[in-house]
């Protein structure tokens, strides 16, 4: 059933919504009879939720920067789950898989493996500071809940501060610390002891600080800290997707306060791991290292599911209890699929290229945010970017019906990326892109600007 975007303002948070009329003109117009049957047939099987069943398009290919769909369209995935850091289907992932497999493919708990070894090393050697051990997970929910059991342990405190509109996963726990009501509404009650604070976004900013940001939100979170006084942890992602990107000092406030109010300091860079933003982690960008970092998505190569917490050395804590015991907690293929995406961003200065294709990629996106009244704001760091569509620069309404009309016009020319908020482009390719796959897409996307910037001006203008 397809509703009305500008009635769904609500519900919208983390993705694009799957019942809007858009998506529906979409799919009548472009899918044919195949893909119809196996979208039914995925309806008819799955439990429907939000942002995926009923589910948008069939794939039945992704390699490099690209995604192929059952009628054989290609489209850039500037989506991709944040997964792709080095591309998907890398062969060199798929070789040391394809390799690990053949020889030990599972491990059973009590015993050990050399990848899984071999990563955790790895990890603890990229990681800043004396981040140096480390937890698999099977995904980053997971790796989040390790995270809060650590903390609880480590502090012999319970309570968290964490930020609105912020996600950290879909579990219970997740939910709780989460701030996005698409997830914690009329779901019953949370974990008890979760303080939300306002996140660092100046353009929602409740202490009107507006672009001369002058912290204050940081100095929010020291004085819930002393207030409350009994807090284990503040926990935050260290760029958020949609991104909104703190200031310089803001985590480096935050660590003085954790460290003052003897409160831990959890960095949530799971879908920004090993090179988003241009660094291996995030945090390097602000010199700020956490008491414990929570990293996933790319580390299984774009291939695996795995997710990892490294933490202290002070915080290895827990040896008589169980702070995690997932199945496939030291799963070898797994492991051999991180450390061969790690082997080839390194190998192929992968980070180099996304931080100057990044840097060439935002200046072309503010010059459509100058071209186009409709741009509001442009942001980004690496191959995190993301463009927000308003009604009016003025009044900054968000423009949730044109950002769709955009979105579904760059699918029709081959362009795949979500909105966050209802109104925000939020474009993160892969990082192994080539410059003139990016020319390509932003022409692309360039163009849907233009022509929903016309649709909208031809409507006004009309009597
Ligand atoms: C910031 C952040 N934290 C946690 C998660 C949850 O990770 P997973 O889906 O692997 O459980 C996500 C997933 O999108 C995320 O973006």
């Amino acid at each position: 059933m397809a509703h009305d975007p500008q009635k769904l303002d609500h519900l919208r948070s983390e993705g694009d919504l799957n019942i809007s009329a858009h998506r529906a003109a979409w799919q009548r117009e472009h899918l044919h009879e195949e893909t119809r049957h196996w979208l039914a047939e995925d309806a008819k099987y799955f439990l429907h939720q939000s942002l995926s069943t009923p589910c948008l398009n069939v794939l039945t290919g992704a390699e490099g920067a690209t995604i192929t769909d059952l009628e054989g369209r290609k489209y850039y995935d500037f989506h991709g789950n944040n997964v792709h850091q080095a591309g998907f289907g890398n062969p060199h992932v798929i070789a040391a898989i394809t390799r690990q497999m053949a020889e030990l493919s599972f491990c059973t708990r009590r015993y050990t493996n050399l990848p899984a070894i071999q990563l955790a090393q790895k990890l603890t050697q990229l990681a800043p500071g004396d981040l140096n051990r480390v937890l698999f997970a099977p995904g980053g929910t997971a790796a989040i809940g390790m995270a809060l059991k650590l903390a609880r342990a480590a502090t012999g405190r319970f309570k968290t501060i964490s930020m609105w509109d912020s996600f950290h996963g879909a579990s219970l726990d997740a939910i709780s610390i989460g701030g996005e009501a698409m997830f914690r509404g009329g779901i019953g009650p949370l974990l008890p002891g979760c303080e939300h604070v306002p996140p660092p976004d100046h353009r929602h900013c409740p202490f009107a600080c507006g672009a001369a940001c002058n912290l204050k939100c940081a100095d929010y979170i020291e004085y819930v800290l002393e207030k409350e006084g009994d807090v284990a942890a503040v926990i935050g992602e260290t760029i958020r997707s949609t991104p909104y990107i703190p200031p310089p000092d803001y985590w480096r406030k935050i660590r003085a306060a954790c460290d003052k109010h003897g409160a831990l300091l959890i960095l949530d860079e799971i879908p920004h791991c090993l090179g988003r933003t241009g660094k291996m982690f995030t945090c390097e960008h602000y010199e700020v290292v956490p008491d414990m970092l929570v990293i996933g998505k790319a580390l299984g190569g774009g291939i695996f599911p795995l997710a990892a917490l490294i933490a202290r050395d002070n915080l290895n804590v827990m040896a008589d209890r169980a702070l995690g015991h997932y199945t496939h907690e030291k799963n070898p293929v797994a492991a051999a699929a991180g450390l061969a995406a790690i082997e080839y961003l390194e190998r192929e200065n992968v980070l180099e290229h996304t931080r100057t294709l990044g840097a060439y990629t935002l200046d072309r996106l503010r010059q459509f945010q100058a071209d186009h009244e409709i741009v509001g704001d442009v942001r980004g760091l690496g191959l995190l970017l993301g463009v927000e569509l308003v009604r009016d620069r003025a009044t900054r309404v968000r423009a949730t019906d044109e950002a769709e009309q955009v979105m579904y016009e760059a699918l029709r020319r081959g362009l795949n990326f979500k909105l966050t908020m209802g109104n925000i482009l939020t474009l993160t390719p892969a990082l192994t892109i080539t410059r003139a796959e990016m020319e390509d897409a932003l022409a692309i996307l360039e163009s849907c600007l233009r022509e929903v910037a016309a649709r909208r001006h031809a409507t006004h203008s009309t009597p």
